[in-house]
């Protein structure tokens, strides 16, 4: 599993244009502070529903850091592109496991 994200972290190294690798940690810090609580709202328990549920919408990991700084513009939650990055990786490795 961490093998498989690191080798996933440097082929999308040329796209996010981040240099260093994902900090999974600050990504998780991120996300329960800006974008949880609206998701909650939704769904309800700790709002991972959105993430885990059968129809979700995204499907691959270019899609999520997509989706990601979207969420990023349209809340102003003012993140750098590396925090967008961080938000991603975190979201992938918890919940999305893109094969
Ligand atoms: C104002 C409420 C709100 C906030 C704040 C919010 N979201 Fe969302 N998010 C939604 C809604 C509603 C959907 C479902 C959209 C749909 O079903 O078309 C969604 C969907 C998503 C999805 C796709 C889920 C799937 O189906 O796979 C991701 C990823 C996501 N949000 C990430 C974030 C991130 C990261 C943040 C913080 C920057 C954030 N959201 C903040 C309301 C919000």
């Amino acid at each position: 599993m961490v093998r498989g994200l690191t080798i996933l972290a440097l082929l999308l190294t040329p796209i996010s244009g981040a240099l260093a690798a994902a900090d999974l940690e600050k990504g998780k810090r991120l996300h329960d502070k800006q974008c949880v609580s609206c998701h909650i709202e939704r769904y309800g328990g700790d709002g991972s529903q959105m993430y885990l549920r059968r129809d979700r919408i995204i499907h691959d990991r270019v899609a999520l850091g997509q989706r990601v700084a979207a969420c990023n513009a349209m809340t102003n939650a003012g993140w750098f592109p590396e925090d967008e990055e961080n938000v991603a990786a975190w979201l992938a490795q918890r919940y999305y496991k893109f094969k």
